[in-house]
């Protein structure tokens, strides 16, 4: 082991959300028993697999259009930048999506409540960031699904993103909402996040400058890496 000193980013008091958050009811089955223990990135870890560019193909930020038809629902746009701390944009990185259907259902195994399938949309897209840190996908807005946490528990509609650094041990991962949902007074994974203000900032807002007449909505959302105005993600952050 070398002298290697490594950064470490201590937890964000108020908006960092607990491991162990009550009302969301499986964190208190998965979360960490003992005091986490950072791992060193070595040579290895940081230099592989290479991500970015080369391996997305230019059309891949586009979910409505990766199969024979359109999918149904509402088409929107999201886009934004990703910026650090300092307001400085962040190139190359690497942005994935997931996300339910208009009818609120993911094309996934584990996922059978009574919504339809939708063929023309898996609901999976990335990009890379470009030289001013813009990310940019078009999809279809979400609908909202039920969980099982609770009687009558609903998420609200959301997009899961997560954020590749350089390498495959630098990844963050959210969850972007949309302005105006019912159901975030009754989330616990939205109000797991302690801070109201930066439980605001993982709220898109709509954006007439990416609204097109007859054809999709804007939504704009920026993502930041740390700081007074850093976006919330899931999990330790050291
Ligand atoms: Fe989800």
């Amino acid at each position: 082991m070398s002298d290697l000193i490594l950064p470490h980013y201590p937890e964000q008091q108020g908006i960092d959300p607990p491991l162990d958050y009550a009302d969301y009811r499986s964190t208190e089955l998965r979360h960490p028993q003992n005091p986490l223990v950072v791992l060193p990135q070595m040579l290895t870890e940081v230099t592989g697999p290479v991500l970015g560019e080369g391996r997305v193909r230019p059309g891949d930020h586009d979910l409505t259009a990766q199969h024979a038809g359109e999918p149904i629902g509402q088409r929107i746009q999201v886009a934004g930048r990703l910026l650090d701390s300092d307001g400085r944009p962040i190139p190359n990185a690497l942005i994935e999506v997931w996300q339910a259907n208009a009818a609120g259902r993911y094309k996934h195994h584990n996922d059978n409540w009574k919504a339809p399938i939708d063929p023309n949309f898996t609901g999976a897209g990335r990009c890379v960031t470009d030289s001013e840190g813009h990310y940019r996908f078009v999809t279809i807005k979400p609908g909202a699904y039920p969980w099982k946490n609770h009687v009558n528990a609903w998420r609200p509609a959301h997009i899961h993103f997560s954020l590749f650094g350089r390498a495959f041990t630098q990844r963050l991962v959210t969850q972007m909402y949309f302005p105006g949902d019912p159901l975030f007074s009754e989330d616990p994974i939205f109000n797991s996040v302690p801070d109201p203000k930066a439980r605001e900032r993982l709220i898109s807002s709509f954006d007439w400058e990416t609204t097109e007449d007859h054809w999709q909505l804007g939504y704009k959302w920026d993502i930041v890496l740390r700081g007074a105005e850093g976006t919330v993600f899931e999990g330790p952050t050291a």
